[in-house]
C-alpha cells in the first residue's frame, strides 16, 4: 500500500525506485504525502521560511537548450546586462529591506569575467549576507576564483538524469560534464543545489524517480525543482501541459527523502497555480525566492510565459511574501539560511 511507503519514508527517509514509482503514479494518496512531507519539514526545520533575493542579471545565454528562452537561437527576446554596479546596488537594496541571502542568476554569459564577479560578489558578501551563484557550468578554476571572491553556495540543476534525454534537449552540452560541475562545487565546499525540471517531454516517471535517488546520493544541500512551462519561442511550444501537481509530488518526496536540506517554494510553480508558493510550502518547502530585480529587466527574462510578479516593484514582492508566509502562521527566518546539519 503506498500509505504504508509513505509513512515509512516519513520514519526513515528511504524509498526504493520502484517504491518511488509506485507513489507518483497514485494520485489518490497525494494529500496524505504532501502532509507527511509538511510534518517532517515542521520537525526538522520548524516554522520559520528563508528568503532569499533574486537578481536575473543578464539574460544573454551562449546555450541553447530547447526549453528555454534565453537560448540563443531564441530571436523574440530583447536581450539585457545590468552593470556591476547596478547588481551591487539592487543587492543594497534588498539588503535594506531585511533579505540576509542574494541569488545572483543569468544565462551562461561570458560578458562577465573574473574581475566583474569577484567584484559583485566581494561587495554583497561585505553587507553581511550569504551569496548564491547561479551561472550555469563552468571550469573547477573559475568556481575556485568565485568561492575564494565569498561565494557561500552554487545552483546549478541537473535538469533530467536520463542522459538520453538530457542530450536531446541539450545540444552541445554533455551530461558527464554537468555530474562534473557538481562534484567541484562539493570539493570546493561550496553548499550545493541542484534540481529538476518536470513534465519535459518525454520524460518517464522512472527517470524522475532516478532524479530524486540522485539527489539523496549527492547529498545536496538545495532541491531547486518546477514544472517545465512551454515557451512559445522555443521548440518545444507545442508540449504545454499542467504539470504543477507532479511538481509538487516530486519536491514532497525529496523533503521524506532529505529530510533537512533548503528547498525553495519555486517561481514556476506559482506562474501555473496562483497559490503555488503557499501550496509549496504546505508540502515540505522552507524557502522562497522572490524577485529583487527591478524595472523592465522582470520581464525580460522570460524562460518561460506567464512567469509572477514581472510587474512589480521588489518592495511589493517583499511585502506581498511576507503576508502569505504569515497567513499560513509560519514566520520569515532572520538568519542566513545554510542548510541545518
Ligand atoms: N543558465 C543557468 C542554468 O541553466 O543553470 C541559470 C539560469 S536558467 C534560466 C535557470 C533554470 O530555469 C534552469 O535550471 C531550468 O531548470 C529552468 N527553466 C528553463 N526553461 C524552463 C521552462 N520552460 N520551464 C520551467 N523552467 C525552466
Ligand atoms: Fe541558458 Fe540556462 Fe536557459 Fe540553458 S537553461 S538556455 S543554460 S539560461
Ligand atoms: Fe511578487 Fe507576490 S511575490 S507579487
Amino acid at each position: 500500500m503506498n500509505i504504508d511507503l509513505i509513512n515509512k519514508a516519513e520514519l526513515k527517509h528511504n524509498l526504493t525506485k520502484a517504491e518511488l514509482i509506485s507513489i507518483l503514479q497514485d494520485n489518490s494518496i497525494n494529500s496524505e504525502l504532501f502532509k507527511a512531507a509538511d510534518r517532517v519539514r515542521k520537525k526538522y526545520l520548524g516554522d520559520e521560511v528563508h528568503l532569499r533575493g533574486i537578481i536575473e542579471f543578464s539574460n544573454n545565454c551562449k546555450r541553447d537548450c530547447l526549453y528555454c528562452g534565453l537560448r540563443v537561437s531564441n530571436k523574440n527576446i530583447k536581450r539585457y546586462r545590468l552593470k556591476a554596479e547596478e547588481i551591487v546596488n539592487l543587492a543594497n537594496r534588498a539588503v535594506s529591506y531585511g533579505y540576509r541571502s542574494i541569488v545572483l542568476q543569468s544565462g551562461e554569459d561570458e560578458y562577465y569575467n573574473l574581475d566583474m564577479l569577484k567584484y559583485i560578489i566581494k561587495n554583497i558578501k561585505s553587507m553581511g549576507v550569504a551569496v548564491t551563484l547561479s551561472l550555469g557550468e563552468k571550469s573547477f578554476a573559475e568556481y575556485k576564483y568565485y568561492r575564494e571572491a565569498g561565494a557561500d553556495r552554487y545552483l546549478l540543476r541537473i535538469e533530467t538524469t536520463d542522459r538520453e534525454l538530457y542530450d536531446s534537449l541539450d545540444p552541445g552540452m554533455l551530461h558527464e560534464n554537468r555530474k562534473m560541475c557538481l562534484e567541484s562545487l562539493k570539493k570546493l565546499g561550496y553548499e550545493v543545489g541542484t534540481g529538476n525540471l518536470v513534465g519535459l517531454p518525454n520524460q518517464t516517471i522512472e527517470s524522475i524517480a532516478e532524479d530524486i535517488l540522485f539527489f539523496k546520493k549527492m547529498d545536496a544541500d538545495m532541491i531547486g525543482l518546477g514544472p517545465f512551462i512551454a515557451n512559445e519561442d522555443t521548440p518545444l511550444k507545442k508540449f504545454s501541459k499542467d504539470n504543477f501537481w507532479m511538481s509538487i509530488k516530486v519536491m514532497s518526496l525529496v523533503r521524506l527523502l532529505l529530510p533537512n536540506i533548503n528547498i525553495p517554494a519555486t517561481t514556476a510553480m506559482e506562474s501555473l497555480n496562483k497559490n503555488g508558493r503557499i501550496i509549496a510550502l504546505q508540502s515540505g518547502a522552507n524557502v522562497v525566492m522572490p524577485n529583487i530585480t527591478e524595472g523592465e529587466y522582470r520581464k525580460l527574462y522570460a524562460i518561460y510565459p506567464g512567469k509572477i510578479c514581472v510587474n512589480e516593484t521588489p518592495n511589493q514582492c517583499f511585502n506581498c511574501i511576507i503576508g502569505k508566509i504569515g497567513s499560513i502562521g509560519r514566520v520569515v527566518s532572520k538568519g542566513l539560511g545554510s542548510r541545518r546539519k
